[in-house]
């Protein structure tokens, strides 16, 4: 067995209460001053006080943190990971001026990067995805939701599910699949949705159900996209086959995205950029999460989520990176954790909480990662020296990650 110690180092996020936290709990990061944690094989073996550390251990090898904070590592309950190419000249467009909607209107957006999809091979899908999963594990993220959704065809969606797939068997990271084939209307079902409805049920989740190549299902609820009834019916298909629905919802207008989730009992419904008093009171009477993604907001000069009023009615809520190549290029959740403190009045236990251990929650893996448990996987990032954890996402900018450990391994 190997095993390793860390001493003298401050530990955050030491939970022993099951499930996500909601409303005033969210503030609650409990924390060891002064603390020591032992990690054997890939997990957290115990922790503890410096000052009652076993005698057993004193004479351990160990790994000195002074001045250094050990957090969970974070959890990412919602990307695009997968995705072939970029698209920096709609960024450009916007710059001068074009909406995110009118870029998508005049074939751009999602349509574009499923174009760039269909010409790209499997295994170059792969190397491209690989090499941004090695970025973002650097940056501390450990748990990972990846969406399909830029196939838009049988084959394409095929491809990028095998592909994460593949990453799955392949990477340190623990991975959630979301099937996404209701992204946005290939142009050749523009006037036929229910064709385009009737191929995501009765051609893709069939195969992908025979396959196992998803966890979850997720529909973009939006004008212009998928209605609540079209929602409703593709979720409804997936969980049939035990795809619990996880959605895009309240983007870019009050889409109804959110009660259709709750309706379902979706584990989550995410983005939430446009909240209504309705929409918050389904949402927090239900056990669906609710899922932020500031950086999406960011991108596109939209209004940040309304994170205060969600906690403070009590919903439960998470955050993540959204990362896509058209409202989220980044997947850097140091940086989501600092804009949900400074644009969403977050405070950085709130938000540290909402990025760790209520993302775990986000992805079904609240019991096996996310905080620092005994039992737990040791996924873990220490920072630097920093004189509080208010610094983290005050020194916005910073890479204040020292060392990554995914799984009890230095990444
Ligand atoms: O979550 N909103 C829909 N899907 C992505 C963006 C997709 C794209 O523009 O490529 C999102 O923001
Ligand atoms: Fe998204």
């Amino acid at each position: 067995m190997s095993s390793q110690l860390i001493i003298n180092c401050k530990l955050a996020g030491v939970h022993k209460q099951q499930g996500p936290l909601r409303g005033a709990e969210l503030a609650e990061l409990p924390c060891i001053e002064d603390g020591w944690l032992l990690i054997e094989d890939e997990h957290i073996a115990a922790l503890g006080v410096m000052k009652d550390i076993p005698t057993s251990l004193t004479t351990h090898p160990a790994i000195d943190a002074s001045g250094c904070w050990l957090l969970p590592a974070w959890c990412d309950s919602h990307t695009h990971l997968v995705y072939a190419g970029s698209r920096e000249m709609e960024f450009v467009d916007k710059i001068r001026g074009l909406s995110y909607a009118e870029i998508n209107a005049r074939g751009g957006g999602i349509l574009n990067s499923a174009r760039v999809l269909g010409e790209t091979s499997e295994d170059i899908l792969f190397d491209q995805a690989w090499k941004r999963l090695h970025e973002l594990s650097r940056l501390g993220t450990a748990s990972i939701e990846i969406k399909s959704g830029y196939g838009l065809t049988v084959d394409g969606e095929l491809k990028m599910l095998r592909v994460i797939k593949k990453l799955k068997q392949r990477s340190r990271l623990t991975i959630k699949a979301s099937f996404l084939g209701a992204h946005t209307y290939p142009p050749e079902y523009r006037d036929d949705h229910r064709g385009y409805v009737d191929l995501i049920i009765h051609e893709m989740l069939p195969v992908i159900a025979r396959e196992q190549l998803a966890d979850y299902i997720d529909v973009f609820c939006e004008k212009g996209f998928f209605d609540p009834a079209e929602t409703e019916t593709i979720c409804r298909a997936g969980m049939e086959y035990g795809l619990r629905p996880k959605i895009h919802a309240n983007q870019l207008n009050l889409s109804g995205g959110v009660q259709v989730g709750v309706k379902l009992g979706a584990l989550s419904v995410d983005h939430l950029e446009m909240m209504d008093d309705a929409s918050i009171a389904a949402l927090k009477e239900s056990d669906t999460i609710g899922t932020l993604l500031p950086t999406a907001a960011f991108f596109l000069r939209m209004p940040f989520q309304p994170a205060r009023r969600l906690i403070d009615a009590g919903c439960a809520i998470a955050l993540a990176s959204d990362l896509n190549p058209g409202s989220s290029p980044s997947g850097n959740m140091n940086l989501v954790v600092a804009m949900s403190c400074i644009q969403m009045q977050m405070l950085p236990e709130e938000a540290i909480n909402a990025a760790t251990i209520n993302g775990a929650y986000a992805m079904e893996l609240g019991a096996v990662t996310g905080s620092l448990t005994p039992g737990k996987r040791a996924d873990l990032i220490l920072t630097r020296p920093i004189p509080s954890l208010a610094y983290l996402p005050y020194a916005f900018g910073s890479n204040l990650v020292d060392r990554v450990i995914i799984g009890g391994e230095l990444v």
